[in-house]
């Protein structure tokens, strides 16, 4: 994973011994690197051509530090809540550089967006397409809109994190969209921009977005036919990260890619990664609370659970867990577990370690869907998050407190 590496057999993560940064800081917690966050970045941008715009998946990690200083490298945002969209703009984001994805929006988060004057809606049914011209009729206002289409194309991911087939939720099925976007250009209040797809997420090759692009450009065409000129193409996030030495795709091969694929169409390019930016950017620092072995199973019982990172008992997710200390001793095969009541409490299953309890583990690749998923459940106060700037160690969000956990209920 990027930033971190053992010196004298002490783990460092961005110059920094992990083991001095815990001194200081009750575990668990979680912990950013800016600049592998920068460095993701500029993997992406920086030979894209200026007909690109890369908006940043606010979904894998919201904290509005991260926010900031990814706008401030120059990204704009993909947002699927009134939430998100408020966080963005707190976070200083130019509206005109945010897209509104999602498969519900609410009246109330239509009208957020259009007050706000957002770049697009990304439209994902026929029945938001008018709800979203009656909120903008009611405004007096035109809504920018764009049509996610669902390609029907198999990618190689978790069933869970896969959007973009005929099966799943997402967008409206490549079938019908002609007829919706006909429908669309009579409408008084909307404005067609766009067209949008996604795909998954933790894809590993880069065909699935030439194939999703090939039966998008046939509809583009069809509706060049019928006057419809769209200005961008919106290909969607979803580069996967290596959890497991998993082979990665090159960032700039991509977009040089997909820059290729649509160059005989004049239409600006639009990118919404997420996992690929924060992902390898973060791990989560916990401590070994309790050494239980026999006959049976050995487990470690850690002091980070289920509730500060879901990915494992969610999806099977694989995250490699490391000691601060190396050891020479033998390992033994425990399993990595939480204080949670819940069997499927769990951060990794059977994992040669050797540790003794208040060592301290690192569980690595967690910037991206950690923090964000995590949860109060069995009143566990959410973990602090800290980011390392310029060899600064910088409280990005402060744990919860048990008086915050409780303080919107009543007895
Ligand atoms: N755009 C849209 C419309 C999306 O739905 C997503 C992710 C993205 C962009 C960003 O995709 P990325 O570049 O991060 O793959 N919680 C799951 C991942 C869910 C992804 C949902 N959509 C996980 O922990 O693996």
């Amino acid at each position: 994973m990027k930033s971190l590496e053992y010196k004298n057999d002490n783990l460092f993560f961005d110059g920094i011994a992990i083991e001095d940064i815990a001194k200081n800081i009750k575990t668990p917690f979680y912990i950013y690197s800016e600049d592998s966050i920068k460095k993701n970045i500029k993997d992406y941008i920086s030979d894209a051509s200026q007909k690109t715009l890369f908006c940043y998946s606010v979904k894998a990690n919201s904290n509005l530090s991260l926010l900031k200083l990814i706008a401030s490298q120059g990204m704009g945002f993909d947002v699927v809540s009134k939430g998100e969209l408020h966080r963005a703009i707190k976070a200083g984001a130019n509206p005109k550089r945010i897209v509104y994805s999602g498969v519900g929006k609410t009246k109330e988060e239509i009208a957020y967006a259009l007050n706000n004057k957002i770049l697009c809606f990304n439209v994902e049914s026929e029945e938001e397409l008018f709800a979203i011209n009656s909120q903008a009729s009611l405004m007096k206002l035109k809504a920018d809109i764009s049509i996610r289409i669902n390609p029907d194309v198999k990618v190689k991911t978790h069933p869970y994190i896969s959007t973009g087939m005929r099966e799943n939720k997402f967008g409206i099925a490549y079938e019908d969209a002609f007829e919706i976007y006909k429908k669309a250009k009579q409408l008084d209040s909307i404005n067609i921009v766009g067209i949008d797809f996604h795909i998954g997420s933790q894809i590993m090759s880069i065909e699935p977005y030439l194939d999703s692009i090939a039966s998008v450009k046939k509809l583009i065409q069809k509706l060049d036919t019928i006057d419809i000129k769209l200005s961008h193409i919106d290909v969607g996030g979803g580069l996967g990260i290596s959890y497991k030495g998993e082979k990665l795709v090159d960032k700039s091969e991509y977009v040089k890619t997909i820059i290729n694929s649509l160059s005989d169409l004049d239409l600006n390019i639009i990118f919404e990664p997420g996992r690929s930016i924060v992902g390898d950017c973060g791990i989560l620092v916990s401590q070994v609370q309790y050494v239980k072995e026999s006959s049976a199973k050995n487990f470690l019982i850690i002091d980070a659970s289920m509730s500060e990172l879901m990915r494992p008992p969610l999806y099977g997710a694989y995250h490699e867990i490391t000691p601060t200390r190396k050891s020479e001793m033998p390992n033994k095969v425990y399993d990595v577990v939480g204080p949670v009541c819940e069997s499927s409490d769990f951060i990794g299953k059977e994992r040669k370690l050797n540790c003794k309890s208040g060592d301290l583990l690192v569980i690595q690749d967690v910037g991206a869907y950690g923090s964000v998923l995590s949860s109060n459940y069995n009143t566990r106060p959410r973990p602090a998050e800290y980011m390392i700037s310029n060899s600064e160690i910088k409280l990005i969000r402060s744990a919860d407190t048990l008086d915050q956990i409780i303080e919107n209920e009543s007895c």
